[in-house]
């Protein structure tokens, strides 16, 4: 299968943000990509065009039973202004791994990708100039098959969506407030934590908001189990370096297999950092806390690439982590990645894809 182009005429052409405002997700490039699947025909229709916005039934299947997953990549301009993606055939990867999990149908990953790049080549100039900002890269699937009932829908839709974002720490690192709650749960093995469906990120919000009133920036999850285990920090996967060793929840199931995780794996293997994933309590942390053990906790993930915790709150027990400060691994990773992503250093890994 192949897709057609239809640019966007200079009537359709926005006017681009003030680069050092745009925050994350307000503003939207020219064009987007969209493809349809009907059970008879497979997918079809695959076409860059305008953004524009989809007429979709108020029966949609989506829009009652949550058929829906995603991805989320960057595109970042580097020297000469050339523009890199980000190890983007595994997000396309993943995303069929979803698309299986919520019984949608496989993307034709080969046809996607040369689609995303041509997009991305499309809308060039909307890969912010700015110091740390990048084109976010939204691919989709939603079910649009008209009808109430629960099971596989018939017809979805798939689009890539990007939209410019600012710099994640305009001024520079700063380690964040995290709350443990052991009231809320993310995901359980067996249910769909490991994959990017819309719902888990709905069922999220309640907690983050409540962790948010009380001055904490996300918050951390627990395993759905035993209430002890440490899965994943807000939408990010979670490292934690004591005693020199480097320790990360194993993919059991209910986490997100993340791309920047991977990436931390590998770079701190390299290095020669002892690598650990492994399980891991909140009472072990607070433990190795309290032993002078605990040098660094991070959060890794596309958006914030690594984002320091400096605060950890458990029952109410407060524990500062490297005085609040950013630990020196953790702005190691951070100044190799967003080099490697922006082309400023060699690639030995393979990662990334010149546009
Ligand atoms: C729940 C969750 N965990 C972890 C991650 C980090 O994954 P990645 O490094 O692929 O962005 C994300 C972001 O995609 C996420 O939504």
């Amino acid at each position: 299968m192949e897709f057609r182009v239809e640019k966007a005429g200079s009537d359709l052409m926005k006017t681009k943000p003030n680069e050092n405002s745009l925050g994350f997700g307000q503003y939207m490039a020219d064009h987007m990509f969209v493809m349809l699947y009907d059970e008879s025909i497979g997918w079809h229709e695959a076409t860059i065009k305008p953004y524009e916005d989809f007429s979709l039934d108020p029966a949609a299947m989506v829009l009652h039973y949550g058929q829906a997953i995603f991805e989320g990549l960057k595109a970042y301009r580097g020297n000469n202004d050339r523009i890199y993606l980000f190890r983007p055939t595994d997000n396309l990867k993943r995303m069929n791994v979803s698309a299986a999990r919520m019984c949608m149908p496989e993307i034709p990953e080969d046809l996607v990708y040369s689609a995303m790049k041509e997009l991305v080549a499309l809308d060039k100039d909307w890969v912010p100039r700015a110091e740390g900002a990048t084109l976010y890269i939204r691919p989709t699937m939603i079910a649009s098959e008209a009808g109430l009932g629960v099971r596989p829908a018939r017809q979805y839709i798939f689009f890539i969506i990007n939209c410019p974002v600012g710099a994640y720490y305009p001024e520079g690192f700063n380690p964040v407030k995290i709350f443990v709650t052991d009231k809320y749960v993310r995901a359980v093995a067996g249910g769909v934590g490991n994959v990017k469906t819309a719902g888990n990120y709905a069922a999220s919000i309640m907690a983050a908001v409540e962790a948010q009133k009380q001055g904490y920036t996300q918050v951390l999850w627990l395993d759905a189990i035993e209430r002890r285990f440490i899965e994943e920090v807000g939408t990010m996967n979670i490292f934690f370096l004591i005693d020199d060793e480097l320790i990360t929840p194993p993919l059991t199931g209910s986490i997100l297999p993340g791309i920047t995780r991977d990436s931390v794996l590998r770079l701190t293997k390299d290095w020669g950092f002892k690598v650990s994933e492994k399980r891991i309590t909140i009472d072990d942390v607070y433990s190795a806390n309290e032993k002078g053990s605990l040098q660094e906790i991070f959060g890794t993930g596309t958006a914030a690439v690594i984002s320091p915790v400096g605060e950890l709150n458990y029952k109410g027990r407060v524990c500062s982590i490297n005085n609040g400060t950013t630990g020196k691994l953790a702005q190691k990773l951070f100044d190799e990645l967003q080099a490697i992503q922006s082309g400023h250093k060699k690639d030995p890994y393979g990662w990334v894809v010149e546009i």
